[in-house]
């Protein structure tokens, strides 16, 4: 039921709806299943319902419209009951998306509801949406994602949803139709207020604004406490950055306004965060206030689904730890029901790339596995009816006039379609989604297939090595030509899907799809290898997805390896990646006998790098290696995040490679843990932890001199495989019989903890 009016498609506003009931008898227990068409917050005599956020989050509402579940035993009274909720526009109704249109699912936003109540004699009652519900405007007088919330506490209903309650201004709802197909068991996590931050300081800038800070880049709210007079108002205008004078930088958030305005009513002391909007910032401009603003006047709630926290990386450089906190943060914004570029700009999408880049390191951080099953699914009902998969999911790009360019299938975002489902089997070994997956996973790989001309694939709209800096002067295109990107995923993912292939047992496929790969992959080698073994586009992303993937030609990968050093000399020893080379350089180098260069990139502390960012203030990961540049200008405003993920990918190199932590990828889900640290860096100190659905397994290593001396915690009912690639003499083998293998002492164990020490071999 809607309380909105057709004609109120353009408008923003929150609306209450209720319904007044009575329960007969004595209650034994009670249910309310809940979804809405837009945001919502569910009532039951005056106590919200449940602990959720942003509900129903955003899915392709047209094929998928999830419905949350509460246990409302304790609010329900015998007698009379009010149920009620909070409308507002959220992404159903709200303006989204890069063409900045409103209305993208449905003009009215609308509650369903229903209530199933048991009594203690055996008998129910239940009590549904229909057209005895009533509707009023809300103080929520605006509410849009990217521009913020206006409430105005003037407009407040007291009791409005208590049994007596007032009538005034109540009236009649109107029923919106809506395919109920659609409807959806929520079974993902759910978005929650999670942590809390004080302000750090309240503060007035060079030029005169006086501004709160909470000392890191985040998404969700800020709660504010103050008193004040009826009319009095509090208008926050939220951004992430200071520009080099130290003044409030708000070019970056393109039109989003992330601006929150509260305007007192009767109540004089008052705690208000807005409820039907999300913020990407570290700090607020205070354009108005009642009243000196005091730091402890300000809390900044972050918001994003409740994932259980898994992995955790250590290590003796404060600048490495500070690179993982921001690596996590940038997980924490990006996270918020579905996986999105950035959180505070007029963009916020689910774009498919960024989510396929970062997949495997959130996998190590959080419990990922229901949050991108529940993304996954509406991967699959997005993908074109030829298996082509859009840019960005949910997909508001399709039939768009401003993208006759292509609005789906750009290698390495496209391929989000398998190698996300394969991430999650990895890390937690379960084969279902692999099941579920598996018809989106092959549409896509026929696509490719499809359109490909003697197996060089290529497409339309391509992004490429996105925003890599061997692009030319202002452009966003990576000099890594498209031919080679897509052909090089197009192997990649197909080689991903015998092997899932063979997971699931469906050995025809498997042979099928070998032979395949086995084509793009020798079509590959004839195209981009010279005959003297030189790589034909001669950029760093051209070698890294070269050896990552596993296309060269073995008699030219030490040629390939020596390439990559040389591209990285010339360089100065610094990465000029974007999106497709930059997250597997490091295990380009560390795979080829180049250690020693993936810590040195790792570890370089100049532009452009990952700890340059970290020694230039960020507390997430930007989306430009140059977002701010080292006279303090910054990369031009149109797209200047400092909070998106993707770089952030260098994570999962700290987790397999740094720390050793990897699982094998015949069981998947840490069932035979493979651990295989690699010592360098300049490193005393390094070590990870992953709480794996079979328990606790760690790596850490510790650097005395030339002895080494590494800690390992497998879990029960598992299996490991200890490989010490750096190891010399085996000074204290934890009990272990250590083989000597060519690839340096490896030994294979139970579960338990072990303390093995050896010297460090000599190069
Ligand atoms: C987003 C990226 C995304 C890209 C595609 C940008 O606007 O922020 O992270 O993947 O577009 O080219």
């Amino acid at each position: 039921m809607s309380a909105e009016r057709e004609e109120e498609a353009g408008s923003s506003k929150g609306t209450y709806l209720r319904k007044a009931f009575k329960t007969g008898k004595k209650i034994k227990e009670a249910f309310v299943c809940a979804t809405a068409l837009g945001i919502y917050y569910l009532y039951l005599n005056g106590k919200k319902v449940g602990e959720d956020e942003m509900a129903p989050g955003w899915t392709s509402y047209r094929k998928h419209l999830c419905y949350q579940t509460y246990d409302v035993t304790g609010l329900l009274r015998e007698g009379g009951n009010v149920l009620g909720a909070m409308l507002g526009a959220g992404w159903y109704k709200g303006l989204m998306g890069l063409d900045h249109k409103r209305n993208n699912y449905g003009t009215q936003t609308a509650l369903l509801a229903q209530l199933l109540i048991r009594y203690e004699d055996g008998s129910t009652q239940t009590v549904v949406t229909d057209d005895s519900w009533e509707g009023k405007d809300s103080p929520v007088v605006f509410a849009e994602i990217y521009d913020g919330e206006i409430y105005d506490a003037r407009l407040e209903c007291p009791g409005w949803c208590e049994p007596g309650a007032g009538k005034q201004g109540w009236h009649k709802t109107e029923r919106i139709p809506w395919e109920k197909r659609t409807l959806t068991a929520q079974g993902a996590g759910k978005v929650s207020q999670m942590d809390a931050l004080p302000a750090k300081r309240v503060f007035v800038t060079p030029g005169g604004d006086t501004v709160v800070d909470f000392g890191q880049n985040l998404t969700g709210w800020i709660q504010v406490s103050a008193k004040g007079r009826p009319g009095d108002v509090i208008h926050l205008e939220c951004f992430e950055t200071l520009d080099a004078a130290g003044n409030v930088y708000r070019e970056n958030l393109r039109t989003a306004k992330e601006s929150v305005k509260y305007i007192f009513g009767e109540q004089e002391a008052i705690t208000y965060h807005p409820s039907f909007t999300f913020l990407g910032f570290r700090y607020a401009k205070i354009t108005e206030f009642p009243g000196e603003p005091k730091p402890d006047q300000f809390t900044a709630k972050t918001l994003h689904t409740k994932m259980e926290p898994t992995g955790e990386v250590h290590t003796s450089n404060p600048l490495l730890n500070q690179l993982w906190h921001n690596i996590v943060w940038g997980m924490k914004g990006n996270f918020l029901d579905i996986p999105t570029d950035c959180p505070q700009r007029d963009e916020r999408l689910g774009w498919t790339g960024d989510a396929q880049i970062f997949c495997r390191t959130a996998c190590s951080i959080m419990n990922t596995d229901t949050f991108f099953r529940k993304w996954l699914k509406d991967v699959a009902a997005d993908q074109t009816p030829e298996g082509g998969v859009p840019h960005v999911v949910p997909d508001l790009l399709a039939g768009s006039e401003n993208w006759t360019q292509g609005t789906h299938s750009a290698a390495a975002w496209g391929d989000a379609a398998v190698i996300n489902p394969w991430n999650l089997y990895l890390a937690y070994g379960d084969k279902e989604v692999l099941k579920e997956q598996y018809d989106s996973m092959k549409a896509w790989i026929g696509f490719m297939k499809n359109h490909a001309v003697d197996y060089i694939w290529n497409y339309k709209l391509q992004f490429g090595d996105w925003v890599a800096l061997d692009a030319e002067e202002g452009s966003y295109y990576g000099a890594t030509p498209n031919d080679l990107t897509c052909t090089a995923y197009f192997a990649y993912s197909t080689g991903l899907f015998v092997k899932i292939a063979k997971v699931l047992g469906r050995y025809e496929d498997a042979s099928a799809y070998q032979e395949l790969y086995e084509k793009i992959v020798e079509k590959f080698r004839k195209t981009f290898f010279n005959e003297d073994g030189s790589m034909t586009v001669q950029t760093q992303t051209a070698h890294i997805v070269a050896l990552y993937f596993n296309l060269v030609p073995e008699a030219f990968r030490e040629t390939t390896v020596e390439g990559l050093r040389n591209l990285l000399r010339k360089e100065n020893g610094h990465l000029v990646t974007g999106f497709v080379g930059t997250p597997y350089f490091c295990h380009a180098l560390s795979q080829n006998g180049c250690v020693r260069e993936a810590y040195d990139l790792l570890l370089k502390e100049d532009f452009p790098s990952w700890l340059y960012q970290v020694k230039m203030g960020a507390t997430t990961v930007w989306e430009h290696w140059d977002g701010l540049k080292p006279d303090g200008t910054m990369w031009s405003a149109d797209m200047n995040s400092f909070n998106h993920y993707a770089y952030g990918a260098v994570g999962e190199w700290m987790f397999r490679v740094m720390a050793g932590l990897e699982t094998s990828e015949k069981e998947g889900g840490y069932q035979h843990t493979v651990i295989a640290p690699r010592i360098g860096g300049g490193l005393t100190e390094a070590g990870a932890s992953f709480r794996s659905v079979y328990g606790r397994v760690s790596s850490h290593w510790e650097v005395q001199g030339e002895r080494i001396t590494l800690t390992v915690e497998i879990p029960v009912n598992t299996t490991a495989e200890i490989r010490l690639a750096d190891a010399g003499e085996i000074l204290a083998d934890g009990g272990l019989s250590f083989e000597a293998t060519q690839e340096g002492p490896r030994a294979l164990t139970g579960s338990g903890t072990y303390v093995i020490s050896f010297l460090r071999k000599q190069e």
